[in-house]
Parts: structure tokens; C-alpha cells; sequence
């Protein structure tokens, strides 16, 4: 298919579109650089650097485009920063988007695919977290999100494109080319790692009394390839849905420390420092619906293998990308 990715140089596009590429897929990538990195532009795709807010040009290039589908994962992802400016992403994340909601509408595009999030989930009544567990973000990031799955509701609704959303849980590992690298960093495994290559003196474990096994919170670890495998599949998704992407197993802040000290065989030094605000203690994907009605088959679901590829591109990149 001819691809349009929006946010194809940040973290999970450029794994994705290195994959669609490999798949034998046409990609156009646009992308504002404010977070995403030239360096991660895969040089087989067409790169045009554009801001979502430049609506008119955004839209004629759509339409020009002859683009059989959008992926779209421009946006800003950071919870902490989303509770101290909502302004930031509601404009970003909503109002921009509507821009490219209404250029996928005006360039007839005929599948639509969303990067959504757990964190529309909030604090969740049940674990683990099917799609119709209710969606109760605790934070503007995730209220974001789900503002925009609702928008595309209505766009099926009035003008029938087809949208499929993917709700990601915790995006982690590398592709042998491209991997994490936030400023500021804020994730849990590129800070181990950092750790482990002695560029911070020690790992800060948010808080180690949740009602969890060994008191620290617990996720569901989810390699990007295998994010990148569930969006090739929903561009030819027959319907419109929505999907938890995860692996269904939880591990917490100490084991995800402990598997990074085997596979780096480094020491980690860890202290424990207070709760962060907007935490929920433990967050695991239902992900059968995916599974059923998409195909999707994930491959690197082994937690080991997902901090091995995460720590492979570290000591490629040790300093990330280097074009900031
Ligand atoms: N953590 C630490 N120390 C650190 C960094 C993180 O203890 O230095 C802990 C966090 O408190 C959390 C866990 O490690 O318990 C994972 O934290 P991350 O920041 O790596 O990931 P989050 O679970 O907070 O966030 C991820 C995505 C968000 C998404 C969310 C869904 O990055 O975009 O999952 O809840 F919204």
C-alpha cells in the first residue's frame, strides 16, 4: 500500500516504518522533528518535515498523494509534562490531528490507524484490561487520546473511514537500526540501560509499596516490532475497532531491573525514591481481541529478549541519535 506515517521519525514509527518497508509498502513520513530524530528516518521512505498545525499544506499534500492509508503517531507523550501543560497537548494532540482527520477525508483515504494508549484507561477496574474495560483517563496525555478515538468514531460514522486504534501498554526493545531515544528520557528501560553503561549512577524505583508482589509497579512490556507487525495487519483490517497491544504478562519495576542486570551483565545500583504522581500499580493487556481479529502473531514477547535488543542498540547508540 502507499503509506503516509505521520511521527515516522520517533520511537515506535521508525521501527514501524522500517517494517512496512520491509513488507514491500510505499511510505511518505511526516514528521515536525520537535521530538523525533532525523537520524531515525529510514532513507528508503520520502521524508517531508511538517507540522500538523499547517493545515492547508498539510491537506493538499494529502490529497496530492495518492496515500492508500495514514498511520498516525505524531504526537507528545509525556504524562508529567501533560499534568503541568494540558494546553501542549490538547493543541497537538487534538486540535492538529483534526487537520489530518480532515486531509485523510479530503485525499479519500480508506484506513486510518491510530496510536492510542493504555493510558486511556486510567486506573483500571479490572486486570487484565480488555477494550471495553471502561476508559477513565487520570491524565491530559490519556484524555488526549481518547478524545481522538472518539473524533474518529464520527469520522466513520459521517464520512466511513475506516480507523482502527491501538492501544499500546509499555513500548519497549529495538530493531536493529532503531531504538528510544527521549529528551528528557523518562522510561524505565532506557534508564536501566543507562545505568547499566554507567551514564546515571543509579536507577530511581518509583515507590516500592504498591499492593503488588514485591511492592513495585508492574507492566506489560511490549517490543516495537511487534507494535510495528500489528499496524501493517490493521491497514487491511475489514472493520473499524479497537485493540489493547500487549503481551499479557506483568512484570514489575524490580524484575525489569534484575533481567537488565543478566542480560548486560552489569551492575545496576538502585534507590528508592517516592510514588509518581499519576501511577497505576499494575497495568496488563487483554490482548485476545488482536490476536483473533487482526492475525496479529507477536514474536518477541520474552521479556529478556526485549531488554537484549533494547541494550543491542544501546552499545550502537550509546549517546542515541546525536541530531539535537
Ligand atoms: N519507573 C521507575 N523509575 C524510573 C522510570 C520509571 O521506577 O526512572 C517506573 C514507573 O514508575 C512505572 C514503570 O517504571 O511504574 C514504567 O514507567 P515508564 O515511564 O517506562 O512507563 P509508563 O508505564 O509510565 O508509561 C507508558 C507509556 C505512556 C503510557 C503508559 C500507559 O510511556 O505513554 O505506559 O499507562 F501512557
Amino acid at each position: 500500500m502507499n503509506v503516509l506515517v505521520t511521527g515516522g521519525a520517533g520511537y515506535i514509527g521508525s521501527a514501524t516504518v522500517e517494517y512496512l518497508l520491509n513488507h514491500e509498502h510505499k511510505v511518505s513520513i511526516v514528521d515536525s522533528l520537535a521530538t523525533g530524530h532525523r537520524e531515525a528516518v529510514d532513507r528508503r521512505a520520502d521524508f517531508i518535515e511538517m507540522d500538523l498545525s499547517e493545515r492547508d499544506r498539510l491537506i493538499h499534500f494529502v490529497m496530492k498523494g495518492s496515500f492508500e492509508a495514514i498511520i498516525h503517531f505524531a504526537a507528545y507523550s509525556l504524562v508529567g509534562e501533560s499534568m503541568q501543560n494540558p494546553s501542549k497537548y490538547f493543541i497537538n494532540n487534538d486540535a492538529c490531528s483534526i487537520n489530518l482527520l480532515d486531509a485523510a477525508v479530503a485525499g479519500k483515504i480508506k484506513s486510518f490507524v491510530f496510536s492510542s494508549t493504555a493510558a486511556t484507561y486510567g486506573l483500571p477496574e479490572e486486570s487484565p484490561i480488555k477494550e471495553t474495560t471502561p476508559q477513565l483517563p487520570i491524565n491530559p496525555y490519556g484524555e488526549s487520546k481518547l478524545f481522538l478515538e472518539k473524533m474518529l468514531y464520527w469520522y466513520n460514522q459521517i464520512h466511513g473511514m475506516k480507523y482502527t486504534a491501538l492501544r499500546y501498554f509499555n513500548a519497549a526493545g529495538a530493531s536493529t537500526n532503531f531504538g528510544e531515544d527521549h529528551s528528557p528520557e523518562t522510561h524505565l528501560v532506557p534508564i536501566v540501560l543507562q545505568a547499566a553503561m554507567g551514564q546515571r549512577k543509579n536507577v530511581a524505583i518509583f515507590g516500592d509499596d504498591y499492593n503488588t508482589k514485591d511492592g513495585t509497579c508492574i507492566r506489560d512490556y511490549i517490543h516495537i516490532e511487534d507494535l510495528a507487525q500489528a499496524h501493517m495487519l490493521a491497514l487491511t483490517a475489514p472493520r473499524s475497532g479497537h485493540y489493547n497491544l500487549g503481551t499479557g504478562s506483568g512484570f514489575s519495576v524490580k524484575e525489569v531491573i534484575e533481567v537488565a542486570r543478566e542480560v548486560t551483565g552489569k551492575k545496576i545500583e538502585v534507590s528508592v525514591s517516592t510514588r509518581r504522581s499519576g501511577d497505576p500499580a499494575i497495568l496488563i493487556a487483554d490482548s485476545t481481541l488482536a490476536r483473533k481479529e487482526l492475525n496479529w502473531n507477536p514474536l518477541h514477547e520474552n521479556i529478556r529478549e526485549i531488554i537484549n535488543s533494547a541494550w543491542e542498540w544501546k552499545k550502537k547508540f550509546p549517546t542515541g541519535y546525536n541530531d539535537k
